[in-house]
């Protein structure tokens, strides 16, 4: 409670800043959390790549606005944690705007503060349906675990598995998964054998392994966040001969990201996940976009989902800015980006006004070697479906 009403008080003090800033030039600060230490690093220094890109290409003014980007490393899923970090930004940094969110608990965490703090939340990665309903002020510029799982599940019929077990981290956007795919998986005739969670700490999958040989499953679809544990479970996976074994894997794009590839190596080859992005997106926006990540010093062969989610994020946050000429109205700044669409890097998206999700195409990838060079190429497209984002019960 009172840390409720000291932002309150602060708010109060934001608004009459911005009042007195709309008679001249301001910088208008944003800030993102995400993790820049810690074995998630990689996505962190992701979000980071992506917002300078953005600038590179865009410039750092609004207006006759500045805009400035502060940002506040957290580690790993640590929802007390993040709160505070939140409430710091806004009380002491008085950032007009909030990013990031690597992980579902720690986006869940900021949303309560976003109202009284006047301050909206682009979510720039955490992927759990219901984030966006728990506050009117969050839109997101990454991904549902239900856009990228439906395909998984229709991709997996396609291709001919038929009696499936699922593996999630048994956290939001792991039951997201497993429901989104079971749903779409036994709709399509196809028939879940077992699901299992596994804690968010798992590390070590062997044992894993032995449960989906046990199962009689032809196929396994797994989630894990992207990082450490989803390189572990695909070495796990590939090592155990599960896949000579003849129990093939479909699986969202989490646990494929860019920087594992070299690591998962020529035994990957062929490996199927269906994804919003790819690095290997064939259009001149991503090229563009990918050239903008090494201008800025960023390493393309490491870029992934949580750069472009920043790229775009800090289009989003652009165009708040303008529409609402610098002053700091949170519901404004969110209404006049619900239905904007725009090409991104990895395809055409727009926001969609009822969930303030991003509708998006998704792709079904195969791994491939390609000039030396492993990439997730897109071989086909499911359309982009607005409902895919929406909580579903
Ligand atoms: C999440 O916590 O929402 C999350 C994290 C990593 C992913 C996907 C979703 O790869």
């Amino acid at each position: 409670m009172k840390a409720l009403s000291i932002l309150a008080t602060a708010a109060a003090a934001v608004g009459l800043a911005a009042s007195v800033s709309a008679v001249r030039a301001d910088t208008i600060k944003v800030g993102v959390i995400g993790p820049l230490s810690g074995p998630f690093s990689i996505f962190g220094t992701n979000f980071q790549w992506g917002i300078e890109a953005y600038q590179h290409d865009h410039g750092d003014k609004v207006g006759d606005d500045t805009v400035e980007f502060v940002y506040r490393d957290l580690p790993g899923v640590d929802p007390a944690k993040s709160y505070s970090l939140a409430q710091e930004l806004v009380v002491k940094e008085r950032v007009q705007y909030l990013a990031g969110a690597y992980f579902t608990p720690n986006a869940l965490a900021i949303t309560p503060l976003l109202e009284s703090a006047n301050v909206p939340l682009v979510v720039l990665n955490a992927a759990t349906s219901s984030i966006t309903t728990s506050s009117p002020l969050a839109v997101r510029t990454s991904f549902t675990m239900w856009q990228n799982s439906v395909p998984a599940a229709k991709a997996a019929k396609e291709g001919g598995l038929t009696k499936v077990i699922t593996v999630v981290s048994d956290y939001g956007p792991g039951v997201d998964a497993e429901t989104a795919f079971a749903t779409t998986f036994t709709a399509e005739g196809g028939e879940i054998v077992e699901s299992l969670r596994l804690p968010l700490s798992t590390r070590d999958f062997n044992p894993v392994m032995q449960r989906i040989k046990d199962s009689g499953a032809d196929g396994v679809f797994v989630f894990l966040p992207g990082g450490p544990p989803t390189l572990g479970f695909m070495k796990s996976y590939l090592g155990n001969d599960l896949k000579s074994a003849g129990i093939g894997i479909i699986s969202t794009g989490d646990v494929m990201t860019e920087p594992d590839l070299p690591a998962i190596g020529d035994i990957g080859i062929g490996l199927r996940t269906t994804y919003h992005y790819s690095t290997a997106h064939d259009s001149d926006v991503n090229r563009a976009f990918l050239k903008s990540i090494a201008a800025i010093g960023g390493n393309v062969d490491q870029a992934t989902m949580a750069s472009v989610a920043a790229y775009d994020g800090a289009h989003v946050i652009y165009k708040m800015i303008e529409a609402t000429g610098g002053k700091q109205d949170a519901a404004a700044a969110v209404k006049a980006v619900e239905g904007m669409s725009w090409e991104s890097p990895r395809g055409p998206v727009s926001i969609d006004p009822e969930t303030r999700h991003i509708t998006q195409n998704v792709y079904l990838r195969e791994m491939q070697k390609v000039d030396g060079k492993y990439q997730n190429t897109e071989i086909e497209t499911y359309p982009a479906q607005p409902d895919w984002g929406l909580v579903k019960q």
